[in-house]
């Protein structure tokens, strides 16, 4: 079968190329791979790992072969899966808890935004308690976590305030339920419950002035590469505040993986998340894509179709 592998050594940090197909574990489903998207983590993955690896977290598809020990979908369901990489792939090993069930009305390429960045922004949104009447500021708020973060705080009743880069990269997201959009976090003003903070450097350092007394700034990510400097005393304005740090990967327990993809499916499904897809492509541009998506260029998620019809 088809994979897009690492070859770190090659012209190329990925290229197209046949491997064996998959062995699935005892409780693992083959998934027929029609839709992937990327994260910006995935990008720096290339140079970590070896020849030969195959990326992929975030793939939807369907259920080629159910698991041998007869847990999760059967055979022929419309599947959402998440998996620790091999994914960008015609044919993938899922373990049958890391899986949602899609209804019809569903596509590929919608479900396939969900697993890393939408568990992301649900489970870092958690940390909020209950956000009703609550103000949250998102920062990287036009990338991919952030759009569907924007989506889920306004739904839970959070009064959504959207840090973006550029004017250009404010468009659309009050239709998605931000209350207010602010170029840059110097711009923020007031003071938040809950901040989503993935930015880093200035950033983070900027969250801990907006953050209210008792409130939570979940730090998530550093797309700045920046570090940050801070000192006890920068918290005089909010007293007992929190940082939360958060890996999804291990921020709840492995059981909740297919439960928290139903959820989200659901919420697709009742039409109150609407992905936001920036660019849809075939797998061989990946790497173009990914450049783009390296350059805070991508309107929401980056989603790619393999040659399964
Ligand atoms: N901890 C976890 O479990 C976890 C899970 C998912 C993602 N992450 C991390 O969280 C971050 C957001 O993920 P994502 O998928 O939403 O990424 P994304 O789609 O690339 O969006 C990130 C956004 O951050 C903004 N940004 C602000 N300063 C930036 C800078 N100096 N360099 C690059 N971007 C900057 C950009 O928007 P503007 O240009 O509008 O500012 C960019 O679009 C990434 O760093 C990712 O690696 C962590």
């Amino acid at each position: 079968m088809l994979a897009l592998v690492n070859t770190p050594n090659g012209p190329t940090p990925i290229a197209l190329r046949e491997i064996a197909e998959p062995s699935p574990a005892h409780d693992d489903a083959v998934v027929q791979v029609h839709a992937f998207s990327l994260n910006r983590g995935e990008l720096s993955s290339f140079a970590r790992n070896k020849e030969g690896w195959v990326p992929g977290q975030d793939i939807a598809g369907v259920v080629l072969r159910q698991a041998a020990s007869g847990k999760g979908p059967p055979t022929g369901t419309r599947v959402v899966a998440l998996v620790d990489d091999f994914g960008w792939a015609e044919r993938a090993a899922v373990p049958s808890h890391r899986m949602a069930v899609l209804p019809d009305g569903v596509s590929f390429a919608e479900a396939a935004t969900l697993p890393v960045a939408g568990l992301t922004a649900l489970r870092t949104l958690r940390h909020g308690g209950a956000l009703v009447g609550r103000r949250v500021l998102i920062t990287g708020a036009a990338g991919g976590v952030g759009t569907l973060a924007i989506q889920i705080a306004a739904r839970s009743g959070a009064h959504v305030t959207a840090v973006v880069g550029r004017p250009e990269r404010a468009a659309g997201l009050k239709e998605l339920g931000a209350t207010e959009v602010v170029e840059g976090v110097d711009s923020a003003q007031g003071r938040f419950a809950l901040i989503l903070e993935s930015a880093g450097g200035g950033s983070l350092a900027r969250a801990i002035q907006l953050v209210e007394p008792k409130g939570t700034i979940v730090v998530y990510g550093n797309s700045s590469a920046e570090p940050t400097t801070l000192a006890f005393a920068d918290f005089r304005g909010a007293p007992n505040a929190r940082i939360q740090t958060f890996s999804y990967f291990t921020s709840e327990a492995e059981e909740r993986f297919g439960p928290d993809l139903a959820l989200l499916v659901s919420l697709i499904a009742d039409g109150s998340l609407k992905p936001r897809i920036g660019m849809e492509r075939n797998w061989r541009d990946l790497l173009e894509v990914g450049d783009q998506l390296r350059g805070r260029g991508i309107n929401g998620k980056a989603v790619f179709h393999t040659d399964n019809p």
